[in-house]
């Protein structure tokens, strides 16, 4: 029986697509670099539908690749050479709460926004959040452990994870931590498969952690001179107010927006950077030490101008002009550079990097943003228009090399948050030893011995 006829058998013909549309559509995440070439589109709709499908492509020797929101950067659900290609857009239902545990088992195509929103119907709060929540799938999150702009206070999605029902690449289906809290008896497996992108086994199900919701979440915009101050103004607010956000971005990035997008400016000065503070304001007092913290950094002279905001509307308002950042910069075919030091390197960091950009990136357009409250940086190259896309990659992927270089002597990330993929796996040395990759691929062939579960992708 051919491959096609396989893929009837294990799930309804609806379910299996092999249009063009549908082809170009499952077969790609938000890279711009590939070209898709998958064999099939399916959507399966239960674990054990998953399990017939890991056992029939290891009898055939044919790859699969997971597909979930397909918001990610890093070509980690790229689908480019014939393989099937998972959609868990059907697996997505939340099955069960409960309020005592304060957690809820969702398949893993449930939206990242449907998580936060059936939270908050349970007066609970679901607190990993990104510009991508309205599309991005948790499954997805987790074989990414994503992070976004609450890491400061909240962490990464790891944080949240109670517990897996995963396929793996041999077919097991296995049950990982059961949603418990404390479990001590050996290795804890369900880590090994947050952020390991699909390279080990289908995340079909999750258990996922809630919180109590922040009351008065308050956003204060400040015009900052430069890096160094950046961090003193981090330092200044993080002593005095816990902050559920600090984020940044540069004058270039906020002239685009305002250009492209028509978004207000926050204030009329204009400075280097801009930073976005989030805290809770519980109590009057809260209101007062923020205030107290801005009148620090303004003395100090790290701050030239600020707005805090008045109502939740202004609020969510002034975040637009940060999480819309990534979607504004798209049609511009940006090259995408996600780097993580220890927050205390960053001003060095920057310098160093900025240093590399001015001399190889003169003729571009440069932009600087990310969550530097947790040490995450995103450098953003824009492409001149007149250039060919596959020589901008190619001249960027050049001049990486050197940034990437001086992330690696300072024990930093060349893959902070998006991913290694397709897009960073010829670099993943930068971060990664020879011996720790080693082991990596020794992991990989335990759980996916034939090698079908997303082949080629980190390592
Ligand atoms: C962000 O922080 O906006 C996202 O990681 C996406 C991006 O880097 O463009
Ligand atoms: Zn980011």
């Amino acid at each position: 029986m051919s491959i096609l006829q396989q893929l009837n058998q294990i799930f309804t013909s609806e379910r299996v697509l092999t249009d063009e549309d549908s082809l170009q559509t499952y077969g790609k995440d938000w890279t711009q670099v590939y070209t898709p070439n998958p064999l099939a589109i399916v959507f399966p709709e239960s674990t054990e539908e998953v399990q017939a499908l890991v056992k029939m492509a290891n009898a055939e020797d044919v790859a699969l690749v997971p597909s979930g929101g397909r918001t990610g950067l890093s070509g980690g659900a790229m689908a480019t050479n014939q393989e099937i290609v998972v959609s868990f857009d059907r697996m997505n239902k939340i099955l069960d709460f409960n309020s005592v545990d304060r957690s809820v088992v969702c398949q893993a195509g449930t939206i990242t926004q449907q998580l936060q929103e059936f939270a908050l119907e349970n007066n609970l709060f679901y607190p990993v959040d990104f510009a991508s929540s309205g599309s991005s799938q948790i499954g997805g999150n987790i074989a990414t452990n994503a992070g976004g702009i609450k890491v400061v206070r909240y962490g990464l999605t790891r944080n949240w994870v109670l517990g897996l029902k995963v396929v793996t690449g041999a077919g097991e289906i296995l049950e990982l931590n059961h949603g418990l809290i404390k479990n001590a008896t050996g290795y804890d497996f369900r880590h090994l498969f947050i952020g390991s992108e699909g390279t080990l086994g289908f995340i079909t199900e999750a258990t996922m952690r809630l919180t109590s919701i922040p009351k008065n979440l308050t956003v204060f915009v400040l015009g900052v001179t430069d890096i160094p101050a950046l961090m003193q103004v981090f330092e200044t607010f993080q002593n005095t107010i816990d902050l559920s956000a600090f984020e940044f971005f540069s004058e270039e990035t906020l002239s685009l927006m305002v250009k492209d997008k028509g978004y207000a400016r926050p204030f009329e000065t204009e400075s280097p950077f801009y930073a976005l503070i989030e805290f809770e304001v519980d109590h009057e007092s809260k209101e007062e030490s923020a205030l107290q913290a801005y009148e620090t950094c303004a003395e100090e002279g790290w701050v030239v101008d600020g707005v805090m905001s008045q109502s939740l509307q202004q609020a969510k308002d002034l975040w637009r002009l940060r999480e819309d950042i990534s979607e504004t910069i798209t049609p511009y075919t940006p090259y995408k550079n996600d780097l993580s030091v220890k927050i205390s390197k960053v001003p060095e960091f920057l310098d160093k990097v900025e240093e590399r950009v001015t001399q190889n990136y003169a003729d571009f357009k440069v932009l600087w943003y990310g969550h530097i409250g947790d040490g995450n940086l995103h450098l953003n190259i824009l492409k001149p228009e007149s250039m060919e896309v596959s020589e901008f990659f190619q001249l960027c992927s050049e001049i990486s090399s050197e940034i990437f270089q001086v992330t690696s002597d300072m024990n930093g990330s060349i893959s902070a948050e998006h991913g290694v993929g397709l897009i960073k796996k010829d670099y993943l040395a930068y971060s990664r030893s020879t011996e720790e990759v080693e082991l990596m691929v020794s992991v990989k062939k335990i759980f996916d011995p034939k090698g079908i579960l997303n082949p080629g992708k980190i390592f």
